[in-house]
């Protein structure tokens, strides 16, 4: 389909907000001898593990344009070479090595543009701006002896912008709908009372409801119909923490929505938990978890406009008090100068 003027002029708007944020692109243990090409925020770009560290440049080698993901890792971990004519860039993106003029000088423009890199929580997360303007979304929970890690989970791209998949995180008023008898029960459709705040990096939204009894949140086999839930979610534009307390304990569901694209999203999440520690039971809490994304999946994937519009244009109409934090959600966004689709 073609790509209207004014799609495209909010599509890279869209992406310049995002730039300043850090964006996971890649599992850390993918990362090993071979480049690999990732899309991030509309751009293509390379990752490579130069010198033990993880590295992004633009896919674009800067002789004719190769992409340097097919490439080859090469004089002992250290540089990229690329496979058309062999310009090798170390990890700062400095070409040091034209095999076509060996003996002369290297230009100093045959460089490419490196991005900052770091690995966190098991994965590679790359940030396009100049500067980073914020931390990589906290799971502090990762480092608490008391938590049991669940495996770091990869659930492909979405279509849908980041912004839509984390507010259907956000949003408790779907249980009833769409994960009847596991989140919600749909006799009891009436909201929770919200809280909703910000907290230095985050919006913070928190609540207590009834849920149905299951591993995550019981711990008498199920014996009652409905647990008591307390919720709090830490919210960035494309990150959220589910703090789940109940019977059972706590648990953590963290996922990150990667803009891929204005359209497009690639979803990683990891569960911790502070009961029922055994590894072998996380395929059972893995399996829940993916029922829900896979029911959550197709509403999302079907919202339209791509970008949530602008509150004012009240193209979507919310409910108050139920939406409270998707209101908030949104508000936070525009002031954040993330744009919205008209
Ligand atoms: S295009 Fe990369 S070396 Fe020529
Ligand atoms: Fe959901």
């Amino acid at each position: 389909m073609r790509r209207t003027r004014a799609v495209e002029e909010v599509a890279d708007a869209y992406h310049a907000s995002l730039a300043p944020f850090w964006h996971p692109v890649l599992p850390s243990d993918a990362l090993n001898g071979s480049p690999v090409g990732v899309q991030l925020l509309g751009r293509a770009l390379v990752l490579a593990r130069l010198e033990g560290e993880a590295v992004a440049f633009d896919d674009v080698c800067r002789h004719l344009g190769a992409a340097l993901s097919i490439g080859q890792v090469v004089d002992d971990g250290c540089h990229l070479r690329c496979a058309y004519h062999g310009w090798s860039y170390d990890r700062t993106g400095r070409c040091v090595d034209i095999p076509a003029r060996r003996g002369s000088n290297i230009p100093r423009e045959a460089r490419v543009r490196a991005y900052w890199t770091r690995e966190r929580y098991g994965l590679v997360w790359v940030c396009v701006d100049e500067e980073p303007g914020y931390e990589i979304p906290a799971l502090p929970e990762f480092e608490d002896a008391e938590m049991h890690q669940g495996p770091l989970r990869d659930y492909g791209t979405w279509r849908a912008s980041s912004p839509r998949i984390v507010m259907a995180a956000l949003d408790d008023t779907h249980f009833p709908w769409v994960h009847p008898g596991i989140l919600g029960d749909p006799a009891h459709p009436e909201p929770p009372d919200h809280r909703v705040y910000r907290e230095g990096e985050y919006l913070v939204s928190t609540y207590d409801m009834m849920q149905p009894a299951n591993d995550t949140v019981s711990t008498n086999g199920g014996a009652k119909a409905m647990e008591k839930v307390t919720y709090t979610n830490y919210v960035t534009p494309a990150s959220i923490r589910l703090v789940k307390e109940s019977a059972a304990g706590k648990y953590v569901i963290w996922q990150v929505a990667t803009p891929i694209a204005h359209d497009r999203s690639q979803i990683f999440s990891r569960q911790l938990r502070s009961f029922d520690r055994d590894p072998a039971r996380d395929p059972e809490y893995e399996r829940l978890q993916d029922t829900i994304l896979g029911q959550d999946r197709p509403i999302v994937e079907s919202q339209r406009p791509w970008l949530l519009p602008p509150l004012s244009s009240r193209m979507m109409l919310y409910v108050r008090p139920a939406d409270l934090p998707l209101v908030a959600f949104q508000k936070w966004l525009e002031e954040l100068h993330i744009p919205q689709e008209v």
